[in-house]
């Protein structure tokens, strides 16, 4: 068969990100403008700067990834784009740029669910989603445990009823006075510490679902109460205690949804999958019952253009394109957020 390129865009949140992929599975080059130090000032995402930044950029960034990939659009099979979840007007403007992409250079537009991105990032650099797997996405919008039966055919088995992780650790990391995004920082830091600090274990039931507030909330309170009364935090100490308490929740769940689904592989997916005690964790768990494991590259984990080249690929070979007003999106819409 003949190999298929596809130029894929996400803009769903701050980063401007734009790919070219080819077969589903290799990177030819990927560009990631991010805009982590803007929004940084204001302790987390600006969506109005966000979108207005993404508007400022998509020419520069397409420019940019054609000249690396040493490519032409005459050389492109389809256009992909992140359509939902996310920003709205930082959507929109990945959207507009793939629909005049797409339109002008006639060729097919594929929208891909963003979700679906991060969990196809496990397709890049010669790895290979292997059926029924169970899925962790954890991001800073989603946290969920999911069934993957196969290619678009996903079964939510439980979610966050509150917080996403990567959320949690944003919040927490403000309070602990650490910059935007948090998920690095409260890592680091709590490599400088131990877990000392008692914590409230947030959901100490069976079901799948998870909850992060009343751990952050907890916290909020605890370093506001400590500072009120003058005393000192050892903000090391804190930061290692959450990052145990939440992960070792996460790990506590998807060892439950094992038992439960005894499945042979185990992706996990998003932004929060950078982080490597959480990585080491699911690692010693699927160890424990003989699971294969996999995890995108580092680069993959965060919001990247690449994984939705990745997740467009299954839908370009059955030929599951969008019409111009996306209304054509049929499997891509595998989650109703
Ligand atoms: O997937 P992503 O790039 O964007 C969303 O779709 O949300 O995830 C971003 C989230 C942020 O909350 C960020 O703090 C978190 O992922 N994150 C981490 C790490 N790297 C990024 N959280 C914990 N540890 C990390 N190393
Ligand atoms: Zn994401």
């Amino acid at each position: 068969m003949k190999d298929v390129y596809i130029l894929a865009i996400e803009s769903s949140c701050d980063e401007t990100s734009m790919a070219i992929v080819k077969n589903g599975n290799e990177c030819i080059h990927l560009t990631v403008l991010t805009q982590m130090d803007t929004h940084a000032n204001f302790g987390g995402v600006v969506p109005e700067i966000a979108s207005r930044m993404h508007t400022e950029n998509v020419t520069m960034v397409l420019e940019e990834t054609l000249k690396k990939a040493n490519m032409t659009m005459d050389q492109i099979d389809a256009v992909a784009v992140t359509y939902s979840p996310g920003l709205m007007g930082s959507l929109i403007v990945g959207v507009e740029c793939a629909k005049t992409i797409a339109y002008v250079c006639n060729k097919p537009l594929i929208a891909v669910n963003h979700i679906a991105g991060h969990i196809y990032a496990n397709n890049l650099e010669d790895n290979n989603i292997v059926f029924p797997s169970l899925g962790l996405v954890v991001s800073g919008g989603h946290t969920e445990i999911i069934y993957l039966e196969d290619d678009y055919n996903f079964k939510i088995l439980g979610s966050t009823l509150d917080d996403a992780i990567g959320e949690a650790y944003d919040k927490v990391a403000r309070v602990l006075d650490l910059k935007y995004p948090g998920g690095p920082n409260i890592e680091k830091l709590a490599k400088e510490g131990q877990s000392t600090y008692k914590l409230p274990i947030p959901m100490n039931d069976e079901s799948l679902n998870l909850s992060f507030s009343g751990l952050k909330s907890s916290i909020i309170n605890l370093v506001h109460n400590e500072t009120q009364r003058g005393n000192e935090i050892n903000r090391a100490d804190l930061a290692c205690s959450f990052q145990t308490i939440a992960v070792d929740e996460l790990t506590r769940k998807v060892e439950l949804a094992i038992k439960k689904y005894n499945p042979k592989n185990m992706i996990v997916a998003g932004g929060v999958s950078a982080n490597t005690y959480l990585r080491e964790e699911i690692a010693k768990v699927c160890d424990k019952y003989n699971i294969n494991l996999s995890i995108p590259k580092m680069l993959y984990c965060t919001d990247n253009a690449a994984m939705i080249g990745a997740a467009a690929y299954p839908l370009f070979k059955r030929g599951e394109f969008a019409s111009f007003d996306l209304n054509g999106i049929s499997t891509g819409n595998i989650f109703k957020f």
